[in-house]
């Protein structure tokens, strides 16, 4: 038996819907148990090329079910045009896609909220991607929440849509907003429900019955390590916890069941919003690494800033998640270097100092201490075998896999599929 959980061990984008198209060709099914449509995954493949936001990325393989597990909220909006981009490109979802009706929903004060949130917290702003997903969990943890069961009882949702009006439209209009009217929402929200409603199950029996049945279970991490709720870099973080354990809360898969803890890292760091990043680079490799790696959002298009891989991160990551195995992405991106630097450990007042230690604040002030490698200085792009690799880079990835302590078992050397080293 194989459960599988992939989680991104950096600040997100790491490459997680690449990794998790490859291995969902073996999945049986695939299950997503947090975040939203904050979250962005792109998967090319021979049906053409996809920015996943709801549905996992494994969809792709028409013999495994995908879930959408009740610790992801959702837009109903995006969720619509999501089922619409699948089965316009041919992908059959009735009898394959079962999403939880404890999922809650995004409502319209909850992007305006989050709007209003960043906006008066002026240059201290997360910097969040604008969907509203702070101020939705925020109501789902103080019982205020609306969920996709409240749907199927039409006179529920309009009475729990009314009081939290009566709340939201106060509020609303104390900050000159409008106020937002519920008929209007209602007819939204049940014309868009009308499309989601036949995939509407709970999960867990499903997911429940793959495991007893031993199939391959593949769990779709979103965001990254560093942008969890109580571990990351607060409050430059996202609403949600990202660690392994969370798949119980977010899916109803005990622990107990997870083979493999698969950690995705690019062979650099990248990060999108504000918040302390060590290895950040603000010269011509930064630029490099942005323009080689096309690194823009695939969720927002926002620039993405770019800098070394951080070691110190990644053993933090790979201790609190128990990886079992690790997944280097975009290596191609490093092939013009001369030289390529790691950042080993944290240096603060001339001290060594640990990740979990450091507030935000602290994280801001660290120096990195850096080993320094040469760069291969040869394509990479679409390289299949691990022995078909430069020197330089094999001794590259090499030297990552003694940082962190896991052994490195994916090579992700270009954005399709087939661009991949299993080791
Ligand atoms: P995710 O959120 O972790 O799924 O990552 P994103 O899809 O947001 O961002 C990763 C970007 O890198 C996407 O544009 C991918 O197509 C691309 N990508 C993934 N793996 C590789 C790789 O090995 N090499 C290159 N050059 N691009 C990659
Ligand atoms: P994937 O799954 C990159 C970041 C936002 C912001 C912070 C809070 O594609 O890796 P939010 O909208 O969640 O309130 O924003 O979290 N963030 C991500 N950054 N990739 C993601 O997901 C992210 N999900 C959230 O940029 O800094
Ligand atoms: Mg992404």
């Amino acid at each position: 038996m194989a459960v599988t959980l992939i989680i991104g061990s950096q600040w997100g984008d790491e490459g997680k819907g690449k990794i998790i198209d490859y291995l969902s060709l073996s999945a049986d099914i695939v299950v997503r148990f947090h975040g939203g449509n904050n979250a962005g995954h792109t998967v090319i493949n021979d049906l053409g090329k996809f920015a996943m936001h709801l549905v996992p990325s494994g969809i792709f393989n028409p013999k495994a079910k995908a879930t959408i597990g009740n610790g992801v909220i959702i837009d109903l909006d995006v969720l619509v045009a999501e089922v619409k981009t699948l089965e316009k490109a041919g992908i059959k979802l009735k009898g394959r896609l079962f999403i939880s009706p404890r999922c809650n929903l995004i409502m319209p004060y909850h992007k305006i909220f989050d709007r209003i949130y960043e906006e008066a917290k002026g240059d201290k702003k997360t910097g969040t991607t604008a969907r509203g997903i702070g101020p939705t969990y925020g109501d789902k943890v103080s019982y205020s929440g609306i969920r996709l069961f409240d749907l199927l009882d039409k006179k529920l949702f309009q009475e729990k849509l009314k009081t939290q009006l009566l709340i939201k439209n106060k509020i609303l209009k104390s900050f000159n907003e409008k106020p937002l009217n519920q008929k209007e929402i209602e007819k939204t929200f049940f014309v868009a429900f009308k499309k989601i409603k036949p995939f509407v199950k709970e999960p867990f029996g499903i997911i429940h019955e793959s495991l007893e049945k031993k199939k391959h279970v593949l769990i779709e991490g979103a965001h990254g390590m560093f942008l969890d709720n109580d571990w990351g870099t607060y409050p430059y973080v996202t609403a949600t916890n990202i660690v392994s354990g969370n798949i119980t809360a977010g899916a109803g898969i005990s622990p107990k069941y997870l083979t493999k803890i698969i950690g995705v890292s690019k062979a650099y760091t990248t990060r999108v919003g504000f918040g302390p990043f060590p290895t950040e680079l603000f010269d011509k490799d930064g630029e490099t690494l942005t323009k080689r790696g096309n690194e823009f959002g695939t969720t927002t298009g926002r620039k993405r800033r770019c800098g070394w891989f951080d070691a110190e991160m990644i053993r933090f990551a790979a201790k609190i998640n128990g990886f079992t195995d690790i997944a280097i992405t975009k290596l191609d991106v490093l092939d013009t270097f001369d030289t390529i630097k790691i950042c080993t450990q944290y240096s603060l007042n001339g001290k060594t100092v640990r990740y979990e230690d450091l507030s935000s604040e602290m994280l801001k002030k660290v120096k990195p201490v850096y080993k320094t490698l040469k760069g291969w200085r040869t394509p990479t792009n679409g390289v299949k075998t691990f022995s078909k690799l430069p020197t330089k880079a094999k001794a590259y990835l090499r030297q990552l896999e003694k940082q962190i302590g896991v052994k490195v078992s994916f090579v992700s050397t270009g954005a399709e599929r087939e661009s991949i080293i299993v080791i």
